[in-house]
Order: structure tokens, then C-alpha cells, then sequence
């Protein structure tokens, strides 16, 4: 369906869980997430539910998101619940990928087609750091075993931060000659704990075509610009959403983990889903549909919304 600016909006990405078993410096501060009452959180049930009420109203792509969602118990549960709604086009996941070891072909046997995986560094110390509580050899761990169970199409999803990992750039690049893999930097965008942070570590898209002139460009794919190295196996996606922002493609809403309805990833306004069934969950979520944002005001200010990213989904 189509939003009051023409927009046709087809995406969900639904937050499975807040917690994370990491605690990325610029996503939430050193003691992580509160911890919930269990009953705070979408059940397995509403989750499908809200999915399948979304797919009625014109949604064809379920992204599950968290935190992270591999930490969600039930998780299983959901992707099958889901995979069953016969509207359903695509059904994806975002994370961290330190739990794909084990988590990688029950995700496949339950339907999941695609991952995106993210990974800030490829240097050991640098991705604790940034982590506070994740090794990167679990990381590729997890990537390997996402091949092993079958999965294509792997995008790998790295926020660039000046002084920090942009002088991983070639590296991350490097990665796509061998390996069919899409490496994708995004931009920081300033909310929660990196709202503050000092200008010089908020850096362009822009800037890596300048230091790497051989990235030839190739046709866009979803919110990303897409490049290839010269004979390269992978691609290249720069995600500019300060800089270039996709606002007026925009596609997407979400729905979080306690089961509100967010137009857009930095707005204030939310819409309660839970409670509602039937033919008044979908009144509620073609409202949100009918009110999505027309874009956000990263460049004016930091983010509006109050939710750091965990708890929203990425
Ligand atoms: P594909 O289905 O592979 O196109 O994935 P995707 O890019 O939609 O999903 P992914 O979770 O990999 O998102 C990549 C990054 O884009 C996220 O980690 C966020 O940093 C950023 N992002 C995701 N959604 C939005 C959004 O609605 N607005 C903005 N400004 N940034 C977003
Ligand atoms: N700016 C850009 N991306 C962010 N993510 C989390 N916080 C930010 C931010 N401030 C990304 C993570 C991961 C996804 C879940 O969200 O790096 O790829
Ligand atoms: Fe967890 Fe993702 Fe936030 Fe990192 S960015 S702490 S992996 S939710």
C-alpha cells in the first residue's frame, strides 16, 4: 500500500527482542539493556501475527531485527509462523552473527532466505572494543557456517566511524575479491550514545569513492549504492543516510519489540499494536502506513526518536 507521499511501503522490519548479547559503543552504553518483564515483549504469537496482518496490508519483506534476534527464545517458532504466510515474498534477518555456529541451519531448515551480518573491524582488538563483549572469531565463525547451511546473497554490514575503522577500508574491500559477499559501509547516524559524539568520526559514503577511484559503479540494490572492485566475486553498498539520505524511496516500517508501530526509524510518533486483532490490528497498521514521515532531520539535529538503537532494530 502507499503512504500519503506515494510511497509504497512493502517492508517490515519487526524487532524480535531488545537484549543483545553484545554492547556496541555506539548503540547503548556499558551496563546494556534493562532487562523486561517477559510479558513487555510481542509473543511468539503476536509476532506472527502482526507479520501476517502486515503481509494484508501489502507487506512482501519481514527483516526480524532485535538487539539481537538470535538471543530471542522462540525465535524458530517465529520464522516458521511466518514463513507460512503465503503473501510473504522474502523473509530476512539482521545480526550480529556471533551465535550463526549453531543458529545458522536451524535458521535455513525454518525458512529464513537471506542474512545480513554486521561487523565493524576485521582486527581482533579493535571488534572487542567496539563490542565491549564480542569476539570476531565468532563472527567468521558465523559467517562460514551461514555458507555451510546454504545461505547467498550474505551482505556485511559495517557502520563507518572516523578513527576508528577507516582505515580498515581496504581491508573490508579486499574481502570482496575472493568471497560473493556485499560489504556495505553505513553512515553513522547520530542517536543514543553517538548522538554526541565529536564530528570527525561521522564520515560520507562520499569519502571512500574518493579514496578508492577503482570501486566501478553497478545498479543500485534497495537503499544502497552498489559498486564492484574490477573482477571482484562481491559487491560494495554504501548506505548514506545523512549524507544522501533515502527518505523519499523509503519502503520501510517497523514494528518493535513491545509492539509499536514506528513509521520511520527516527520519529517520535508510535503507534500500540498490542491488543488488537483481526481487522483492528490492520486499521492500525494501514494508519501507520498512511503516516509515515516524509523523511528524518538528521542534518538539522540528532535523532527525535528517544529509542536507542537496540530498541528499535537496526
Ligand atoms: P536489505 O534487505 O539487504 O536491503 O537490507 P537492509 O539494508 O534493509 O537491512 P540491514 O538491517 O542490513 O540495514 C542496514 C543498515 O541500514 C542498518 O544497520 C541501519 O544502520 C540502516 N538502516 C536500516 N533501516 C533504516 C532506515 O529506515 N532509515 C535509515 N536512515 N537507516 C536505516
Ligand atoms: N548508525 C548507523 N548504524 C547503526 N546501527 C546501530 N546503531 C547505528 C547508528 N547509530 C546498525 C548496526 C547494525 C544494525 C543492527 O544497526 O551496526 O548493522
Ligand atoms: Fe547489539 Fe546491534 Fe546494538 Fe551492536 S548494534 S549492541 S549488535 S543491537
Amino acid at each position: 500500500m502507499r503512504d500519503q507521499y506515494g510511497r509504497t511501503v512493502d517492508y517490515l522490519r519487526l524487532s524480535v527482542t531488545d537484549l543483545c548479547n553484545y554492547r556496541c559503543q555506539y548503540c547503548m552504553g556499558p551496563e546494556g539493556v534493562e532487562k523486561r518483564p517477559h510479558g513487555d515483549i510481542l509473543t511468539v504469537e503476536e509476532c506472527v501475527e502482526i507479520g501476517a496482518a502486515a503481509a494484508a496490508c501489502g507487506v512482501k519483506k519481514i527483516r526480524l531485527t532485535g538487539g539481537e534476534p538470535l538471543v530471542r527464545r522462540g525465535l524458530l517458532d517465529i520464522c516458521r509462523g511466518l514463513r507460512a504466510v503465503p503473501e510473504l515474498e522474502e523473509l530476512c534477518l539482521t545480526t550480529n552473527g556471533s551465535l550463526l555456529p549453531q543458529m545458522a541451519s536451524p535458521l535455513r531448515e525454518a525458512g529464513v532466505d537471506r542474512l545480513n551480518i554486521s561487523l565493524d573491524s576485521l582486527r581482533p582488538d579493535r571488534f572487542a572494543a567496539m563490542t565491549r563483549l564480542g569476539r570476531l572469531e565468532d563472527v567468521l565463525a558465523g559467517i562460514r557456517a551461514a555458507e555451510d547451511a546454504g545461505f547467498t546473497g550474505l551482505k556485511l554490514d559495517a557502520v563507518l566511524i572516523g578513527g576508528f575503522n577507516d582505515d580498515e577500508i581496504g581491508d573490508f574491500l579486499d574481502l570482496t575479491r575472493e568471497h560473493p559477499w556485499e560489504v556495505r559501509f553505513i553512515e553513522l547516524m547520530p542517536m543514543g550514545p553517538c548522538a554526541e559524539w565529536a564530528r570527525s568520526c561521522f564520515l560520507t559514503g562520499e569519502e571512500i569513492l574518493k579514496r578508492y577511484p577503482a570501486l566501478q559503479q553497478i545498479p543500485a540494490g534497495g537503499v544502497a549504492r552498489r559498486y564492484r572492485l574490477p573482477g571482484a566475486a562481491g559487491t560494495v553498498g554504501l548506505i548514506s543516510p545523512l549524507s544522501r539520505d533515502f527518505c523519499g524511496q523509503c519502503r520501510r516500517i517497523r514494528v518493535t519489540a513491545d509492539g509499536k508501530l514506528k513509521g520511520c526509524l527516527h520519529s517520535r510518533e508510535e503507534i500500540p499494536l498490542r491488543g488488537l486483532h483481526g481487522a483492528e490490528l490492520e486499521a492500525a497498521i494501514r494508519a501507520g502506513i498512511t503516516q509515515k514521515p516524509p523523511r528524518h532531520h538528521l542534518t538539522d539535529r540528532p535523532s527525535d526518536t528517544p529509542r536507542t538503537m537496540n530498541q528499535i532494530g537496526g
